[in-house]
């Protein structure tokens, strides 16, 4: 099955899809995103998604494309038209097209929709959450609105592309105060020596991940206590495990960190628990 984008009211040929040269998602990133994990053929957590969007593009004062109804009609679309029964269904809008200037463009200037899916292996997915994956970490860069999903992710490509390199799948940025705020593209958590589960606050320098806030329901309902603060990197290294969580990896367990073992370097039962029950959890339709 060829792949089919939803861009500004068409659905096109993946590699006939594109916008405008002077859009402003591509001169100045000036847009919003979001991931949201397609599974058994459904959209996992859309309204907190939506929710989250919608909050973005307030916060960045980019007008809504179209309404919530509509949208979910356009991603299950594209879904649908792509095939996709496990993967992921991604979604930009960016503030528009015109011509360069830094300001915002003239009013009614309309917004730009892309949308597209992908398939996912969720039998090699599955292979790499039975290993475990490493990562590093690397000193915070980036701005302090990453509570907004912005498009503008050039610390993050770098800092995955830095993990990468050494082998890794994920980096954790650190804070000047030496604690870890969030990966790359996922929250960062472990699980400390006394059974704790421990991450960021929401309202302290990440973004609020959708697969966060169902994890904490997940482990409340599993008897978990959750601690929202900051923790260190010489914390998460004497841990007894480590996790991390996005739309795109649910929960995948930390066995490496800074290229030594995280626990007994396996997979930890915390983790492995708790990506067993996420999608009992979600919010499938
Ligand atoms: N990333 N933190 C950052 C910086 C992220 O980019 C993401 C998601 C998360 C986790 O959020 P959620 O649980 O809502 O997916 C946390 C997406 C998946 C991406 O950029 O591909």
């Amino acid at each position: 099955m060829s792949r089919i984008a939803y861009v500004n009211g068409r659905y096109l040929p993946h590699h006939d899809a594109s916008v405008h040269v002077e859009d402003r998602g591509y001169q100045f990133a000036d847009g919003v995103y979001e991931v949201c994990e397609v599974w058994n053929g459904h959209l996992v957590d859309e309204r907190r998604h939506l929710d989250r969007l919608e909050r973005s593009l307030r916060e960045l004062r980019i007008a809504e494309p179209m309404g919530r109804a509509a949208l979910s009609l356009v991603l299950r679309e594209v879904v649908r038209r792509n095939g996709v029964r496990d993967g992921l269904v991604y979604l930009q809008v960016t503030r528009g097209v015109a011509r360069r200037d830094h300001v915002f463009p003239p009013l009614g200037t309309a917004p730009s929709l892309v949308v597209t899916a992908r398939r996912a292996d969720r039998a090699a997915q599955e292979k790499v959450a039975q290993q475990g994956v490493a990562v590093i970490t690397v000193p915070e860069n980036r701005w302090p609105r990453v509570d907004i999903k912005s498009i503008s992710l050039l610390p993050n490509v770098l800092a995955k592309q830095q993990a990468k390199e050494a082998g890794a799948r994920e980096a954790w940025f650190v804070d000047a105060q030496g604690f870890v705020t969030e990966g790359g593209s996922t929250n960062a958590w472990i699980v400390t020596r006394a059974g704790r589960i421990v991450t960021r606050p929401a309202e302290l320098g990440i973004l609020r991940g959708i697969t966060r806030t169902v994890v904490m329901e997940v482990a409340r309902a599993l008897g978990l206590e959750v601690e929202e603060r900051p923790f260190t990197v010489a914390e998460a290294a004497a841990a007894q495990e480590a996790f991390i969580t996005a739309a795109t990896t649910v929960v995948m367990p930390v066995v490496v960190l800074d290229g030594r073992p995280v626990g007994d370097g396996k997979p930890g039962p915390v983790a492995v628990a708790l990506r067993l029950k996420f999608h009992d959890f979600a919010e499938i339709a």
